[in-house]
C-alpha cells in the first residue's frame, strides 16, 4: 500500500515516514528536497500516482500572515486536487486542536483555511487536530513578550509527544475516513505556564513564566479550554516529565 507524506522531511513527517515503512508500507517523501512544492502543485501528480494513502503534514516557517494564509489553502487545495486525479481513497491532514477558536490568530485562520479545502474536496478525510508538542514549548516562550518573566496566557493544554502524534497518524492512515475531526492529546493537563516554565527549566534556563489572563497566543485571545481536546481524544503515553528526563540525558 503506498503512502504519500507531503511534509516527510519535517518533525512529524520523518517520524511518519520511520513508521510507516517500519509497518512494511511503501513511503513516497514529498518535499522540497524530492521536487515537490505543495503550494505550487509542482510535483504532486507524479508523487501521489497509484497511492492509497496520503498526509499532509507540512507547515511554513514565515512570519507573514498573507503567506501563512497563501500557503495552507493552495498547499491543500493542491493536494486535494492531486489525490482526487490520483483516487486516493484516504487524506489524512494534520491540523491543531482548537484551530477554530484561535482565528484571530493568522495562522490558525490559515490552518482553518487547509481544513475547509480539505472538506470542500471530493476526497474522503480524516483531519487530525493534535494538541502542542513537546517540542513547542521553545516557540511558545519565543512568542512570548521578551524578558525575564515570559507571560503567557491563563490557560490549560494537554501537551504531546510529537513521537505519539506521529504514531496515532500512522494507524490512522490505516483506518477508515471518517470526513471529520479526531483528536490527539497527551496523557496529562496543566497550565500552559506550568509546560512552557517546565520546558525552560530542564534546559537551565533561568526565566520563569506566569499566567496572564491578558497575554495573547501568537495573536488570540484565548478561551480558557481553547487548547483542549473538544471531544475524547486519541491519548499520547508520553509523560512531560519522561520527555524532558530522555531530554537532558541526550545533552
Ligand atoms: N507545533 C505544534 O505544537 C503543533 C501542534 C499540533 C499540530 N501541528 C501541525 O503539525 C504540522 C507539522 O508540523 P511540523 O512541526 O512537523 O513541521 P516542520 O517540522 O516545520 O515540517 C514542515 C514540513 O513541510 C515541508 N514543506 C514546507 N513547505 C513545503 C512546500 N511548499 N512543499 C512541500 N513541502 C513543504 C517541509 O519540507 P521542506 O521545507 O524541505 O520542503 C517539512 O517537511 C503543521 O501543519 C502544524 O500546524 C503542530
Amino acid at each position: 500500500m503506498k503512502t504519500v507524506v507531503v511534509g516527510g522531511s519535517g518533525l512529524i513527517g520523518t517520524q511518519l515516514v520511520t513508521l510507516l515503512r517500519a509497518h512494511g508500507h511503501e513511503v513516497r517523501v514529498a518535499s522540497s528536497a524530492t521536487g515537490v512544492d505543495s503550494a505550487s502543485g509542482r510535483g504532486l501528480a507524479d508523487a501521489v500516482a497509484s497511492a492509497y494513502a496520503v498526509a499532509d503534514v507540512t507547515n511554513t516557517s514565515s512570519p507573514d500572515a498573507h503567506a501563512a494564509m497563501r500557503f495552507f489553502s493552495s498547499s491543500a487545495r493542491n493536494i486535494v486536487a492531486a489525490s482526487q486525479a490520483a483516487g486516493v481513497r484516504h487524506l489524512v491532514v494534520l491540523s491543531v486542536v482548537g484551530t477554530d477558536l484561535l482565528t484571530e490568530s493568522p495562522y490558525f485562520r490559515a490552518k482553518l483555511a487547509q481544513e475547509t479545502a480539505v472538506r470542500a474536496g471530493l476526497v474522503r478525510f480524516t483531519i487530525v487536530r493534535a494538541t502542542q508538542f513537546f517540542e513547542f514549548a521553545d516557540g511558545i516562550a519565543q512568542a512570548a513578550d521578551p524578558g525575564d518573566v515570559l507571560r503567557v496566557p491563563e490557560t490549560t493544554v494537554q501537551p504531546v509527544a510529537s513521537r505519539d502524534v506521529a504514531a496515532a497518524l500512522a494507524e490512522i492512515l490505516a483506518d477508515a475516513p471518517v470526513d471529520g475531526i479526531v483528536e490527539v492529546a497527551g496523557p496529562e493537563q496543566m497550565s500552559l505556564a506550568e509546560f512552557v516554565g517546565r520546558s525552560l527549566a530542564a534546559r537551565g534556563d533561568p526565566r520563569t513564566v506566569t499566567a496572564d489572563p491578558g497575554a495573547r497566543y501568537f495573536g488570540a485571545t484565548l478561551r480558557p479550554d481553547a487548547l483542549i481536546p473538544a471531544r475524547p481524544p486519541r491519548l499520547g503515553r508520553m509523560r512531560l516529565a519522561e520527555w524532558l528526563r530522555a531530554g537532558s540525558e541526550r545533552n
